[in-house]
């Protein structure tokens, strides 16, 4: 169902974003996969991409800067013309309590987590609008949802994608494009690699399924809301997380 489409896919060369991309073109999506520093990730994605029979166009940007989000979706549409999916994913942490957290810190990961979103959001909504069908997919956490002691800065940002996700839904109901957001829980990638031994043995138990996620796990659930399969369904937030929130 999704053949020949097109995705756009922010922070696309590496963890999850790098999973979404790859899914989608299994399916048979043409890629737009943008990154932001990591230049020889992002080509060997490329590769992948390419071998598995659809076309992919590679674009650098920080998502934070608006002319930089508008040059991806104009470089997409220049190529493609028809831009039928955009899944925000790129995202950073800086975590430490609000007692230690400096302004900056703060300041970065809203830079990035929510005005990033903003930026994308902003530029891609009139093409979408123009064509009269899309799906928005934001990719925020269940911290976003639940909090978490250390991370005030990343909840409030996740928290913030989430009400975007539900206003955009609302205004472009009527337009033929579906706003959804995922919130994964504890997925292996490098922004959790970082964490201890014993936090991750602890997090699991917290897990009713005992496992972290996988990449492909978010994949499959962004897949689906990028399909016909989900087309009565908009401004829901689907917790990927093992049950950990529920
Ligand atoms: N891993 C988890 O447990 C987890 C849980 C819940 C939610 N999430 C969310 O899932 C998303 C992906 O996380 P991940 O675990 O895959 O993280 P990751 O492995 O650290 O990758 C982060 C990605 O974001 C990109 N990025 C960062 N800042 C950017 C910017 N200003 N402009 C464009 N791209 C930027 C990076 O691109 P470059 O490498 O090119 O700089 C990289 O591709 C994030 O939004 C994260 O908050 C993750």
């Amino acid at each position: 169902m999704l053949k020949g489409k097109c995705a756009i896919i922010t922070g696309a060369a590496r963890g999850i974003g790098k999973a979404i991309a790859l899914k989608l073109a299994s399916l048979g999506v043409n890629i737009v996969l943008n990154y932001r520093s990591s230049e020889e990730e992002a080509q060997k994605v490329a590769a992948q991409i390419e071998d598995m029979g659809v076309e992919v166009l590679t674009v650098k940007g920080d998502i934070s800067k608006l002319e930089e989000a508008q040059n991806i979706m104009t470089k997409a549409k220049e190529k493609f013309e028809i831009i039928d999916i955009i899944v925000n994913n790129a995202g950073i942490t800086k975590d430490t309590l609000l007692l230690r957290m400096k302004e900056e810190d703060f300041d970065n990961i809203i830079d990035v987590n929510l005005k990033g979103v903003f930026n994308c959001l902003k530029s891609i909504t009139p093409i979408m609008v123009k064509q009269k069908h899309g799906k928005i997919i934001n990719i925020s956490s269940v911290v976003g949802v639940v909090g978490n002691a250390g991370q005030v800065n990343y909840a409030a940002s996740k928290a913030g994608v989430i009400g975007m996700t539900k206003s955009l839904a609302k205004e472009l109901g009527g337009r033929g494009i579906n706003v959804n957001a995922v919130a994964p829980g504890f997925i292996e990638t490098d922004m959790t690699s970082t964490l201890g031994d014993k936090v991750k043995e602890e997090a699991k138990k917290s897990i009713p399924l005992k496992r972290f996620g996988t990449p492909e796990d978010v994949a499959d659930v962004v897949a689906f809301l990028a399909s016909e399969s989900s087309s009565y369904i908009t401004g829901q937030v689907i917790n990927i997380d093992g049950g950990m929130v529920m």
